[in-house]
């Protein structure tokens, strides 16, 4: 195999992905002393980050002394379903305290009660309000702040528009990654001691999504090529509000802060049906919960014209509105020429934000390869089959910081052996380059890899999406089997420096490795728990309520197995009763079987 001219370039913590996560988790390497690249495909400042706008979820009950980590605890294991690592929760709701203080006095500016403190909004599913908030542009604030301290910190570095498409192992220890350079195509290796995943999650493979087009999947695709478990696969979310028209701006975020702040939903008819689908929560119960329930209107007829429901918020007042939501005064009356101060937004389920992911260990972040970590939404675990709003920028905060200095740790003592296999480097260079090899008119000869793109997105959407059954699924991935055959004959024109076409190609492979496993694991999740609702299979199954569903490359071929999930220690138990809305015969399917089991064994 030829091996084409590369760089070289040497890093002690090698960061992928430049959002939030990959940010603190680079300040946190840095400040342990380490050298630092951080490596995005896109450009710094730009992540799905910016798309959490509504706040960052964290017990300082500044607005409600009924507040606190331990009913933060609650709510996010109860939204979850008790599916989640409960010591990854125990950790987030303890430490995301801190570190939203921390982001202040890194410059961070929130907006403030009468008394000059930290103010809190209400969200779905949280017992108090709990949303430390920049009007509806948090995770922009949140992105700025890191964006300045990282800038300023000694021995980080960024490298942007750089796609890296494969990780580097020595042995079964990962210590590097490759790819190339968007600008001039040039190849390059990175050789470092540890390397931190915080690529984000992945919409593109759903025709309807709130992510832009970085969100691909390239780190859990690149982690379960290099031997990493993925876990959960299945819950993918669906925010329940996103825009419904026009066609361009389709699946553009609606922020729930809209919800947080007062705004209701009603249907065609002018009824506001969450007081039935939710009478205790309403708007602002769970997004799984909310975006199945519009879903039902539009299919029972009641949808509005654009096939979504109205979000109101008229009865705030104009002068409320623009204050707390301006970014979406904006963007509807760019985007939909409507007025929401006197007018309704036209909204529906939009995918958002992806629970599962590589499976980590919760301390450290630490993959199931050695040098390898992951920390923020390209990590499983901390959500369980839902995520509350507003834990994905404490999530970020929390985890990032842990695995940049778990994976600093690592670097220092067991990563100091940094050898490329150089055939390696050959044989990624010979997968990338071959959609770029024969004629140069892309047209004439292989698959377009916008069209594979398209027709995954049509599967996905159609087959896996909101709603999904056995036959579905089954359809969704034959579809996805026949388009993997299919990549291995992209084609594109063009040459590498700065060709959409050819990356374009990597994506697609990346999405179909992550489709595969997202449909194979709701294959194996025969039951409707969190955002996995399966029309044949309607309700919670106890014995699935017990398990966590895990990913693993065995060769060429994908399994998807059931673990067992470790639950919850004695000492946490008893805090579940601290949400507000625990309900004992509410708690879900699972639970106690695991509690009897455990009692069982014990006895
Ligand atoms: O609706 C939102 O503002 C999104 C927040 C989140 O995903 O955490």
């Amino acid at each position: 195999m030829t091996l084409e001219p590369y760089d070289t370039l040497d890093c002690d913590v090698l960061v992928i992905g430049a959002g939030g996560a990959g940010m603190r988790a680079a300040i946190a390497a840095a400040e342990a002393g380490c050298s630092v690249a951080v490596v995005t495909k896109s450009l710094l400042g730009k992540a799905h980050t910016v798309m959490a706008e509504g706040g960052i979820a964290a017990g300082l009950a500044n607005v409600d002394a009924r507040d606190s980590w331990e009913v933060h605890f609650a709510d996010t294991m109860l939204g979850g379903q008790l599916l989640n690592n409960w010591r990854m929760v125990e950790l987030y709701a303890h430490e995301v305290i801190d570190r939203v203080y921390e982001l202040e006095r890194w410059g961070g500016l929130f907006d403030r009660t009468d008394d000059g403190r930290i103010m809190q909004r209400a969200f779905g599913a949280h017992s108090w309000k709990r949303l430390c908030h920049v009007g509806d542009r948090t995770g922009l604030e949140l992105i700025r702040t890191l964006q300045d301290k990282l800038v300023h910190t000694p021995r980080a570095e960024v490298h942007m528009e750089y796609a890296l498409t494969s990780l580097i192992k020595s042995g079964d220890r990962v210590c590097g990654a490759m790819g190339y350079r968007r600008s001039d195509g040039r190849f390059v290796a990175f050789r470092c001691g540890a390397v931190v995943l915080a690529s984000g999650g992945w919409g593109r493979m759903y025709r309807e999504t709130s992510n832009s087009w970085e969100g691909t999947g390239d780190g859990a695709a690149m982690a379960y090529e290099a031997g990493a478990e993925l876990l959960d696969m299945e819950f993918v979310q669906f925010h329940p509000t996103g825009m419904v028209w026009p066609p361009g701006a389709r699946g553009i975020l609606v922020t729930e802060a809209v919800r947080g702040e007062g705004g209701l939903l009603y249907n065609a008819e002018g009824k506001r049906f969450m007081l039935e689908y939710d009478p205790v929560k309403k708007e602002l119960s769970s997004r799984d919960v909310v975006a199945r329930s519009i879903y039902e209107e539009v299919k029972a007829g009641r949808g509005t014209p654009h096939g979504g429901a109205y979000l109101d918020v008229r009865h705030l007042g104009a002068e409320q509105v623009r204050k707390k939501l301006p970014s979406m005064v904006e963007q509807f009356h760019a985007l939909a020429s409507v007025d929401i101060t006197r007018e309704p937004m036209e909204v529906g389920p939009t995918i958002h934000y992806t629970m599962g992911g590589v499976r980590v260990e919760a301390e450290t972040g630490a993959a199931t390869v050695p040098g390898l970590y992951a920390g923020g939404e390209v990590a499983g675990g901390l959500h369980g089959a839902n995520r509350l709003g507003g834990n994905s920028l404490g999530d970020i905060l929390v985890f990032g910081k842990r695995t940049g200095e778990a994976a600093a740790e690592y670097a220092r003592t067991r990563g100091t052996k940094r050898h490329i296999d150089e055939r390696l480097v050959a044989a990624e260079q010979a997968a990338l380059l071959r959609p770029l090899d024969g004629s140069d008119d892309g047209a004439s000869a292989g698959e377009n890899p916008y069209k594979l793109h398209e027709e995954l997105q049509a599967a996905m959407q159609d087959d896996a999406g909101i709603g999904r059954s056995e036959e579905s699924l089954q359809r969704a991935l034959a579809a996805i089997l026949e388009l993997r055959e299919r990549s291995m004959r992209m084609h594109v024109g063009g040459g590498r420096p700065l060709n959409p076409g050819w990356h374009t190609c990597r994506d697609v492979t990346n999405m179909l490795t992550i489709s595969e496993s997202i449909v194979r694991s709701a294959i194996e999740r025969r039951e409707s728990r969190g955002s996995q609702w399966r029309f044949d299979h309607l309700e919670q199954d106890a014995e699935l309520g017990t398990v966590n569903m895990v990913t693993r490359r065995d060769g060429a071929t994908m399994r998807v197995e059931r673990v067992p999930i470790d639950p919850l220690p004695d000492r946490l138990r008893p805090l579940l009763q601290r949400s507000r809305f625990y309900d004992a015969a509410k708690l879900p399917k699972g639970y106690l079987t695991a509690a009897a089991a455990r009692a069982g064994a014990a006895s």
